[in-house]
């Protein structure tokens, strides 16, 4: 039996891996959930059936990252660009945001993982605010992955949100302008409690990073695949591993 095996034995997991090198796995995934509206479109189904199906690769993705051991999970799930896109389709995302957000315990993995949401969460409804805070109250506790669902989300959006914290900070005198670090101001960020991600996966093809992490993704190495989001199943997130296990990552020493 593998090492990996065994170490899924461990934790009471029965089943075949993967190659795998259970002694490195990422602590932090980032994944950027891109080409629903193109499998939906191959298929000539609604665009929201394409979203729908990635929500459900998604709670598949969740379940399968805290079972080989990975810590925290951060998924783009709606940009701060993305209310750029037609009224309809804004409206049946918000309709589902909700939806999965009232049976996160059991959509998205939550009866295990620990789900915050990160983002602006006061442009969104109030309804879905409501939930948010059910959601992170509801799963606090729970021992699992760490689920993060980047929702009205920009990576500028978050800056310039830190910068307008930190010179409040300032004028109140709480920290000189002479001792800001980048510490300092990584606490200022919606994801102040999280390590940066080790990996990002970006589905579909797009070699970009749409706003996405902007400031926590320095050293993020990057991985990705011509596959559509609802095409994604737990084969390619090993893949993604095993190229990231690969890496050599040097934070620019030697
Ligand atoms: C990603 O799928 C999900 C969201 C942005 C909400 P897209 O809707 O961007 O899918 P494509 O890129 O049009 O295929
Ligand atoms: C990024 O995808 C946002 C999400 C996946 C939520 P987009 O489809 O919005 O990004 P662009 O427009 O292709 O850069
Ligand atoms: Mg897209």
């Amino acid at each position: 039996m593998s090492l990996f095996n065994r170490l899924l034995k461990k934790r009471g997991i029965e089943g075949e891996s993967t190659g795998i090198d259970p002694q490195n796995v990422p602590n932090h995934i980032a994944i950027i959930m891109d080409g629903n509206g193109r499998w939906a479109k191959k298929r000539k189904l609604p665009k929201i059936l394409g979203h729908r199906e990635g929500s459900n690769v998604l709670k598949k993705i969740v379940k399968y990252c805290d079972k080989i051991g990975v810590k925290y999970l951060t998924v783009y799930a709606f940009s701060t660009e993305n209310w750029k896109r037609p009224e309809k389709e804004v409206d049946e995302l918000m309709d589902l945001l909700l939806e999965k957000l009232k049976n996160a315990e059991k959509e998205l993995g939550g009866d295990q993982a620990q789900i915050k949401v990160i983002g602006n969460i006061k442009g969104l409804s109030t309804e879905i605010q409501k939930e948010i805070k059910r959601v992170e109250e509801s799963t606090g506790k729970n021992s699992g992955i760490c689920l993060n669902i980047a929702l009205n989300y920009g990576g500028r959006d978050e800056i310039v949100n830190a910068v307008k914290d930190l010179i409040t900070d300032v004028e109140k005198g709480i920290i000189k302008k002479a001792e800001i670090t980048e510490e300092y101001f990584s606490k200022k960020l919606y994801t102040w409690y999280l390590p940066d991600p080790d990996l990002l996966i970006r589905t579909s093809g797009e070699k970009r990073h749409s706003n996405y992490l902007l400031w926590q993704m320095a050293y993020t190495e990057f991985w990705y695949t011509e596959v559509l989001w609802p095409d994604i199943n737990e084969s390619y997130i090993d893949e993604a591993i095993i190229e990231y296990q690969k890496r050599n990552r040097r934070y620019g020493g030697v």
